[in-house]
């Protein structure tokens, strides 16, 4: 577990050591003595800020975020500033810096020169886009939905609330899902609603899928969408959103299950877990249990010691389909203001829970939730709840003899 504030230890020595300067001065009386220490102080001043510059630079963080950010791994020079809102504008802060931030703004070589060549005149741009670093995201933080179905739980009144999250311009996905699992809209008399998650599109044509967006959701009635950049690095914030939405909007339901779009779900397996399932407090799903941190630079779910300084993460459920119960949303945003967002976006629901107290649970059957994609039988998916899918499989014919009447097997 991550306290708010313990990753960024970085600053606290150049003060301590001014201080002690300070003190063991105020014996020395007389102006020469001032004069001298006058000196000294700018001296070290200097020191410590060129050495902190040569720490930005020697730190090769570039590379771990061109590791760990894999659409960008090939032919992206460090120079062409991998975050695509890095705004170059951001003042340093001299050497009063954090690890982190220091860690993403020396991804833009231009922010770098800045800071060596403090050449500037013009006044400050206002409030400057401060990034949280590769390792973290922009959370807490005031998200707003743009898109949204605010009294469609309580209208239903759904007991089990799906959200799938996808980008933006995936339509062809959400199509899928409306016509296979999403589509149940209840089983063993309960009601059951869909809804996708999305952020804003950020590259080329976001108008026009804005636009698209707009149509669909005149159309269908289930897309959520809030305005932060919907991109592999921002699935925390994802996740975070849902979680303020579902206990903003979903409240009344009993439970939600979030499920990553590429995933098999068998619907009345679900409701037939949840109806002898604990009301409150409760996840489940498939739980890791003394996962290792991945120490690898080059590993998708890498995170420095910095960041992140114990071995293991604690338990937590594996982001592709997990079930809560609808009262954890608000402890779990709540939670949430005092854990440090990661950007892995399960493993940080499992910090929050760790901070809560409250450890993820096993289902009930260890074959419910599976991660590995087996070969599909109408059999053998009638006894599981969720797995994964081979991308090549066409989900909606599986899905049509799925449902076809007569025994599974
Ligand atoms: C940055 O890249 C551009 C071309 O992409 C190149 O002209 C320029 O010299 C590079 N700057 C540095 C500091 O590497
Ligand atoms: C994540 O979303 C925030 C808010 O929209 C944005 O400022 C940030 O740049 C995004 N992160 C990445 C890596 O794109």
């Amino acid at each position: 577990m991550l306290e708010r504030g313990s990753a960024t230890g970085g600053q606290s020595q150049w003060p301590g050591k001014a201080g002690n300067l300070l003190r063991s001065t105020r014996r020395c009386s007389s102006f020469r003595w001032k004069y001298i220490f006058l000196i000294l102080v700018l001296t070290a001043v200097v020191f410590v800020y060129n050495a902190s510059i040569k720490e930005v630079v020697s730190w090769d963080s570039t590379k771990w975020w061109f590791a760990a950010n894999s659409q960008r791994q090939n032919g992206v020079s460090p120079n062409s500033s991998g975050s695509s809102t890095g705004t170059p504008g951001s003042e340093p802060t001299g050497f009063v810096t954090e690890i982190i931030p220091v860690a993403l703004r020396q991804t833009d070589a231009s922010v770098l020169t800045q800071q060596t060549t403090p050449s500037r005149a013009e006044p400050p741009t206002p409030r400057p886009y401060k990034s949280p670093g590769p390792y973290l995201v922009e959370y807490p933080s005031e998200y707003h939905f743009i898109i949204n179905e605010p009294k469609t739980c309580e209208q239903q009144k759904s007991f089990l609330v799906l959200v799938v999250p996808v980008a933006p311009n995936n339509r062809a996905h959400r199509d899928t899902i409306r016509s296979t699992w999403g589509g149940e809209g209840a089983a063993l008399g309960k009601v059951v609603t869909l809804f996708f998650l999305l952020g804003l599109h950020g590259g080329e044509g976001a108008p026009q899928i804005q636009e698209q967006l707009l149509q669909e959701s005149r159309e269908h009635h289930d897309l959520i969408q809030s305005d932060f950049l919907d991109c592999y690095k921002n699935l925390t914030i994802k996740t975070m959103v849902m979680l303020e939405w579902l206990d903003l909007h979903c409240s009344g339901a009993s439970y939600a299950m979030k499920i990553d779009s590429d995933m098999f779900l068998n619907v009345p397996k679900l409701i037939g877990m949840l109806v002898n399932a604990p009301k409150t407090n409760y996840m489940t799903g498939l739980v890791a249990r003394g996962a290792m941190v991945l120490r690898d630079p080059a590993n998708k779910w890498y995170l420095p010691v910095e960041v992140y300084p114990s071995r293991y993460y604690p338990r937590y459920a594996l982001g592709l389909g997990y079930v809560l119960s609808l009262d954890l949303p608000k402890k779990l945003v709540e939670a949430s203001r005092h854990v440090t967002a990661v950007y892995i976006e399960d493993v940080y629901l499992g910090l929050c829970m760790s901070h809560m107290g409250i450890p993820p649970t096993d289902p009930p059957n260890g074959n419910y939730f599976q991660v590995f994609p087996g070969t599909y039988s109408r059999c053998a998916y009638s006894q599981l709840i969720a797995t994964t899918t081979h991308p090549h499989e066409d989900r909606v014919s599986i899905w049509k003899d799925f449902k076809r009447p007569g025994p599974y097997c």
